[in-house]
């Protein structure tokens, strides 16, 4: 029996700020686990970041640490590809090619842009473009190229970029109603991982752990940091003797993502009988929090030194990926007749 080749599923990660306990187990461990059913490929969308971040030495220090995180978690550069988006430059010639393309009312409804609107509605300006660059407007069509050009067929994403993934699959069909007797690009399809797993962390005030609310545990702390913020988590105020709700504990609800199933459910059975107070179940939260970030932190660490392999890496991963989107838009340039 003929073998089938392995769908190609792709991860883009946007390098705009230090990678924290929710990342890992919101995207990176759920992305990690599918290299075993796809052909996975990863990439640092550091001209997405562009958008936003303007300090060029924090954007070099975000990219190289995003790579270092995802290296340093357990991706495989053997058994993947893992590239900077910005060394893969068919990556914007496809740009301008699919923007040609793409509808200019699609992008009036894309999520961000009118979310960027709605704020300056609110605060009362006249022009409800202020603070908006031509980057973030066009960033669907530069994410759907992202998609297109390495031919996915599945992107794991958190929920808000399904949007984004489905005008990437909208931006193809339209290209293939046009030019499909001559190319036609694959349909991509959005798959949220959080979802199949349930997995949200909660973070230091008990809300979604997430950056744009600054209540983030940062993965790579020194453990002394590390223990201090595991205390900040916050908890009611049960005293010692009393019988405590697992489930509605925010120390219990990172503890479960991280401990053995055992431990898990010997620390459940504890909280509901008394006896334990909050600071001895933070006390086991930080144990068992650092035993399995130091390694992880000693690799980052090490990748993260300037002559590290980092580099050799993220260049293997570039060689590999461009040719692939070399190969795609050589046939899209004879489609369109840009070609000698
Ligand atoms: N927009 C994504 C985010 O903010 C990052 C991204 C850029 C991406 N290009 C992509 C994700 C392609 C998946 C596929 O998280």
């Amino acid at each position: 029996m003929e073998k089938e080749t392995p769908k190609i599923s792709l991860t883009g990660i946007k390098p705009t700020g230090e990678p924290h306990l929710g990342n890992l187990i919101g995207a990176i461990r759920p992305a990690l686990n599918l290299t075993e059913q796809y052909d996975s490929i990863y990439f640092i969308a550091d001209y997405h970041a562009l958008t936003s971040i303007r300090d060029p030495k924090l954007l070099r220090h975000y990219t190289r640490s995003v790579a270092a995180t995802w290296m340093a978690a357990g991706l495989d550069p053997q058994e993947t590809i893992i590239y900077r988006q910005s060394d893969i430059p068919e990556i914007f010639e496809l740009h301008w090619a699919l923007s040609c393309v793409t509808a200019k009312g699609l992008m009036n409804r894309a999520h961000a842009y009118k979310a960027a609107r709605d704020q300056n509605a609110a605060a009362g300006r006249d022009d409800l473009d202020a603070g908006v660059n031509m980057g973030l407007y066009n960033y669907p069509v530069l994410m759907a190229v992202d998609i297109l050009i390495m031919g996915s067929d599945v992107v794991p994403v958190g929920k808000d970029q399904l949007q984004h993934v489905e005008y990437a699959a909208d931006i193809a069909g339209t290209f293939n109603h046009l030019y499909g007797d001559a190319y036609e690009f694959k349909i991509p399809q959005a798959v949220v991982p959080q979802e199949d797993t349930g997995r949200t962390l909660p973070g230091l005030d008990g809300r979604k752990m997430s950056k744009s609310y600054d209540n983030t545990i940062p993965l790579f702390l020194p453990e002394g940091k590390l223990k201090k913020l595991v205390r900040r988590i916050p908890t009611d105020s049960t005293s010692v003797e009393e019988p405590k709700d697992p489930d509605s504990s925010s120390v219990f609800q990172i503890l479960e993502q991280f401990a053995t199933p055992e431990v898990i459910a010997d620390t459940r059975k504890r909280l509901m009988a008394g006896g334990v107070g909050w600071g001895e179940l933070k006390n086991q939260l930080f144990e068992v929090l650092n035993e399995e970030l130091t390694p992880m932190r000693e690799r980052y660490n090490a990748l993260m030194e300037p002559d590290s392999q980092l580099e050799t890496v993220l260049s293997e991963g570039a060689e590999k990926a461009r040719d692939r989107a070399q190969n795609l838009l050589g046939s899209v340039r004879s489609a369109i007749g840009i070609s000698r």
